[in-house]
């Protein structure tokens, strides 16, 4: 793979937009191709966008092509990410990794024995939020972590989505389907999880769609849509999440982090920006932290990049398929622990990903000077 990395996308929904419209402002990939089960779905992009529209065979096949842009439902990642690899693509995923565990592991063993990259989203925690917080934390602003509470509340997606039966179908639910921004952001901070326990039910086995174009439709429900985990983190920390879609107003924060000294209340993990607050324990109130590097805007399509860059300098990528195979472990063990009533222990590891360097930044390296 040169730079920049040529990009084919395979699955042209609502997301695919933002990731062409970033990658416009990231020197380091270029979106060349599109293609999508749906041919008309393919061809409204590849006009508004002025890219090549091909089937999904000849995708596969493109010479020019370095890297699939993997933005299907999550149900299809793994046959999509798994026929890429197998034509001798590297892989950038939407999350999850896969729709299960098991699917996530044949996957990364794949793209080992194929030489290849592997990288899924989310690409949140490359953003200047999560960053800082991450160089504040390592710095010792709040002393050694304690514990980590992570609370995404939601009604659920049948409120705004076109097309939003998947999130109830195996491979979405709130955990997988938003948790993993949640523990993605944890695991970049706090390193990874040894242990889970869980409950977890489906609230409601039904739902009604309220968005259009199929508002009234009823979408069955097979995955839970409220889930309580309990994290055991390796460096001692404890953490608790809780995902759902069955809340129809709450306000709990986000994700506030504890230390020794003081805690930190991190902005939303599906965003880049702030805010990011700090509370010690001498302070008399909360105060906003400066953000100390780049991408405070929407910028889906940092976790490519610098997997790119990274294939190019022969290091490590950030948004790696190991953590992304490590967040997937979690979820479905949180859900694991619910049905069995028991700690499960977690199989895999994964360092947490180098931080990014303060400063100005050009694309997702940052400028000279
Ligand atoms: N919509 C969002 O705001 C958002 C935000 C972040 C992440 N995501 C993630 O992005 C992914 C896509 O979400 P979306 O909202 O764009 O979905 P979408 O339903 O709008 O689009 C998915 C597209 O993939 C196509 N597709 C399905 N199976 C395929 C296959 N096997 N091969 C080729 N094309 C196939 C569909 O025809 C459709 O055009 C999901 O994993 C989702 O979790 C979505």
């Amino acid at each position: 793979m040169g730079l920049p990395a040529r990009i084919g996308i395979v699955g042209c929904g609502i997301i695919s937009s933002r990731y062409i419209e970033v990658s416009r402002e990231l020197p380091e990939i270029e979106i060349v191709a599109c293609a999508d089960v749906i041919a008309d779905a393919a061809e409204a992009q590849a006009e508004k966008y002025g890219l090549r529209r091909l089937s999904l065979d000849d995708l596969y096949a493109a010479p020019d092509i370095d890297m699939v842009l993997n933005l299907t439902p999550p149900p299809a990642h793994f046959s999509v990410s798994k026929t890429a690899l197998e034509a001798g693509k590297a892989v950038y995923s939407e999350k999850p990794l896969a729709a299960t565990f098991a699917e996530g592991r044949e996957l990364l063993a794949l793209a080992t024995e194929k030489e290849l990259r592997i990288g899924c989203a989310p690409d949140t925690f490359l953003g200047a939020g999560h960053q800082s917080a991450r160089l504040y934390l390592d710095e010792g602003i709040i002393g050694a972590p304690v514990a980590a509470n992570a609370f995404m509340m939601s009604r659920g997606h049948e409120y705004w989505h076109a097309n939003p039966a998947f999130y109830y179908k195996p491979g979405g639910g709130p955990m997988l389907d938003m948790g993993v921004y949640y523990l993605t952001a944890l695991v970049n901070l706090l390193g990874p999880v040894t242990r889970v326990t869980g409950t977890a039910r489906a609230t409601w086995s039904e739902r009604t769609i309220l968005s259009q174009p199929r508002r009234g439709e009823v979408i069955q429900v097979e995955v839970p849509t409220y889930v309580t985990g309990v994290l055991d983190f390796a460096c001692g920390a404890i953490g608790t999440v809780i995902t759902t879609f069955d809340t129809k107003a709450s306000n709990l924060p986000k994700i506030e982090l504890y230390g020794a000294t003081g805690s930190l209340d991190l902005p939303d993990p599906n965003t880049f920006g702030g805010p990011l607050q700090l509370r010690t324990a001498e302070g008399e109130s909360w105060k906003e932290l400066p953000l100390r590097l780049g991408h405070a805007g929407n910028s889906r399509g940092l976790g490519p990049a610098d997997m790119a860059v990274s294939a190019v300098e022969d290091r490590p990528h950030r948004a790696s398929g190991e953590m992304a195979l490590h967040v997937l472990e979690i979820m479905e063990a949180i859900h694991v622990a619910s049905e069995t009533g028991r700690h499960v222990e977690l199989t895999t590891r994964c360092d947490r990903p180098e931080p990014l360097p303060e400063g100005v930044y050009e694309g997702v390296r940052p400028a000279p000077g």
